[in-house]
């Protein structure tokens, strides 16, 4: 997808090293937010493969849970312009490597100032705050890229997404569609 106009050309398609950040959670977990790279797609394997179906379900709204090489390649090759995906990492010190336990993602929505967004927390992870450090680092991150808010579909059965993005402090729009609320979210201006 080539660039938008107001993106500078030269940053779009370099890893962003300024964007990777360290977080302690609400619940104490201590976390490393940084953007995905190419040579991620081992440890999304990992985390895909470690997720339930349930948990796919509602992160995709589809029974597809398999996650071949194609598919894992839309998450490594982005060009951190029009897409951004920050993985939420923990230390696997057993395996002596980084383990991913949550994604969270946007994507520009055409000519639009805005974005869609989404997030996949691993189940032993949920409720530890990580969902929220993940939504809080990729709002700053598209506001600091001058897009002006999210947009969102949140299966109707999903109490946990929707309270992330209702205490947010976005000025919210909420349509409900079949089993799906859509989201639209304008990042307040900073007083
Ligand atoms: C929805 C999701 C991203 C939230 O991430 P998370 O890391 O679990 O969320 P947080 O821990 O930051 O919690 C956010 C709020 O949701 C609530 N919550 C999250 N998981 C909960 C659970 N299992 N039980 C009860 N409340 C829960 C908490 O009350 C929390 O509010 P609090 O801080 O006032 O306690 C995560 O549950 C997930 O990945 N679910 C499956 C995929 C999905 O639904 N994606 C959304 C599609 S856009």
């Amino acid at each position: 997808m080539a660039p938008k106009k107001n993106q500078s050309v030269e940053r779009c398609g370099k890893y962003p090293a300024d964007l990777e950040a360290f977080r302690t959670t609400n619940e104490g977990l201590n976390i490393f937010l940084r953007p995905v790279k190419v040579s991620d797609e081992k440890l999304l394997k990992k985390f895909f493969f470690s997720v339930s179906d349930d948990s796919m379900y509602h992160r995709f709204a589809s029974a597809r849970t398999d996650m071949p090489h194609e598919r894992l390649q839309e998450y490594t090759l982005i060009d951190y312009c029009n897409e951004m995906i920050i993985l939420a990492i923990e230390e696997d010190k057993d395996e002596n490597e980084e383990k991913i336990i949550g994604i969270g993602q946007y994507t520009l929505v055409g000519d639009t100032k805005s974005a869609e967004v989404a997030f996949l927390v691993g189940d032993n992870y949920q409720h530890h705050g990580v969902g929220r450090e993940l939504l809080k680092h990729l709002t700053e991150i598209a506001k600091s890229r001058g897009i002006l808010g999210f947009r969102a579909e949140v299966l109707t059965d999903n109490p946990h997404m929707m309270k992330l993005f209702e205490e947010a402090g976005f000025d919210l729009e909420k349509r409900i569609e079949g089993d799906m609320f859509d989201y639209k979210m304008i990042f307040r201006r900073e007083e």
